[in-house]
């Protein structure tokens, strides 16, 4: 094949990825203003599995699906023009644009990672932190947002400060509460304060702009924030926010490919902050957030499909939030009436998230998702311990009969 007839191929087949991500995005549209019932058929969860588990790792709807299995098919039938002719470069940017308006940001400001693991290693290997610096965290934090900063502070001589959060108390706390607890926290030497926008245990909400007010107020230079359990959950506006750093997965609540993820660095994080990896021809995104993802051959096929599923959410938004709190009321008044189950989590929506914990204190948390799992094909994530919990963490596909069989089955026990 010529140049010539390699161009024009692929102009034909970004016209055709166009219209399928178009046809694609009205499916899903139209998807949005049907029941939920209607909408969870078109998903591809077993029928013997009742997924109580969208916080580990979250399930694609057909029509994503088959736009990536498309995408991966045409791009075997040409990988130079679609890897590095440049034919799905704009699409590229497209799904950064629609991404950026998800989190509440500019383009410029938002880099397409694989995971939020990956996004904070990036700021923990690029930040000029030495001796005398101190990284902070709560016993809150994720591993993916903790183990970069202890793995890097003994080489680097900065500190690194995980302080005990009172997770028991956690049906007691409010967003105001989760505030005080991690500003009393701070210190001269903080420099970095790290936090979940929702944790993963108890999903509690934090409030995002009183904490990073409060912190820049206090001297911390960077807030970094978790955003694994938010970003296509409930809606987000990070520039608001005031936070400097925020790293998500797709893969969750985005209901994107499984290895996408999004980092978004405000414009004078980026100042001092090294790539984690470099590359020829990086200076060209010298001043972007893109800066940091351009480090070889992507699957780009992934993270067009990105940019279709975050297209997926803005077209479920407010409607998908009032999904999950009806859904998360129910089971929190179904646990409230049982006589041998407790709701572990903030009693309110404001100060919670669609990731709740339960308890059932004759039960070993773990023996007991183990029953479920094999008797029942319940999926859920057991927290050991004091805590002794079951996490759940329905999507909107999830149905109150879904609850109330997990529910009934918890309780045989
Ligand atoms: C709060 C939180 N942070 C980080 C992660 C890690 O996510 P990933 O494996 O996509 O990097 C998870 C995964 O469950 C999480 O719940």
């Amino acid at each position: 094949m010529n140049r010539r007839d390699a161009i024009r191929q692929g102009t034909t087949a970004l016209a055709a990825l166009l219209t399928a991500r178009t046809a694609s995005a009205e499916l899903l549209q139209q998807a949005a203003t049907h029941d939920w019932s209607t909408l969870a058929a078109d998903y591809r969860l077993g029928d013997s599995v009742n997924y109580l588990n969208h916080a580990s790792i979250g399930t694609m709807p057909r029509q994503l699906a088959g736009l990536r299995d498309e995408l991966l098919r045409v791009c075997e039938s040409n990988p130079w023009l679609y890897m590095w002719g440049g034919a799905w470069e704009e699409p590229r940017e497209d799904a950064r644009r629609a991404a950026a308006g998800l989190l509440g940001a500019k383009p410029d400001d938002v880099a397409i990672t694989h995971n939020t693991t990956e996004g904070f290693n990036l700021l923990a290997q690029g930040l000029p932190l030495g001796a005398g610096d101190e990284v902070l965290f709560s016993s809150m934090n994720h591993a993916g947002a903790s183990v970069c900063w202890e793995q890097q502070a003994p080489r680097r001589g900065f500190t690194v400060r995980r302080f005990e959060f009172p997770v028991l108390d956690a049906a007691k706390l409010t967003a105001a509460d989760v505030a005080d607890i991690y500003l009393s926290q701070v210190r001269d030497a903080t420099r970095v304060l790290v936090c979940p926008h929702v944790d993963n245990i108890v999903g509690l909400r934090y409030p995002l702009r009183e904490i990073a007010e409060r912190a820049h107020a206090s001297g911390v230079e960077f807030v970094a924030v978790d955003g694994a359990q938010t970003a296509g959950m409930i809606p987000i506006d990070i520039e608001a926010s005031g936070v400097d750093f925020y790293s998500t997965s797709g893969h969750k609540w985005i209901q994107a490919p499984k290895g996408t993820g999004l980092m978004y660095l405000r414009a004078t994080s980026r100042e001092d902050l090294e790539p984690m990896w470099t590359t020829w021809g990086q200076g060209r995104w010298a001043d972007l957030a893109r800066r940091y993802e351009d480090y070889g051959t992507r699957n780009l096929a992934e993270a067009v499909v990105l940019g279709a599923a975050v297209d997926f959410q803005v077209a479920l938004t407010s409607r998908a939030e009032r999904r999950l709190r009806l859904l998360r009321e129910y089971t929190q008044a179904a646990v409230g009436a049982s006589a041998s189950l407790e709701w572990c989590s903030p009693q309110s929506w404001a100060d919670g998230a669609s990731l709740y914990a339960i308890r059932a204190p004759r039960l070993v948390a773990g023996d007991a998702s183990r029953s479920l799992y094999e008797d029942h094909g319940v999926v859920l994530r057991p927290f050991g311990g004091d805590l002794n919990t079951l996490r759940l963490s329905p999507n909107v596909i999830t149905s109150t009969d879904q609850i109330d069989t997990f529910i009934r089955q918890v309780e045989a026990l």
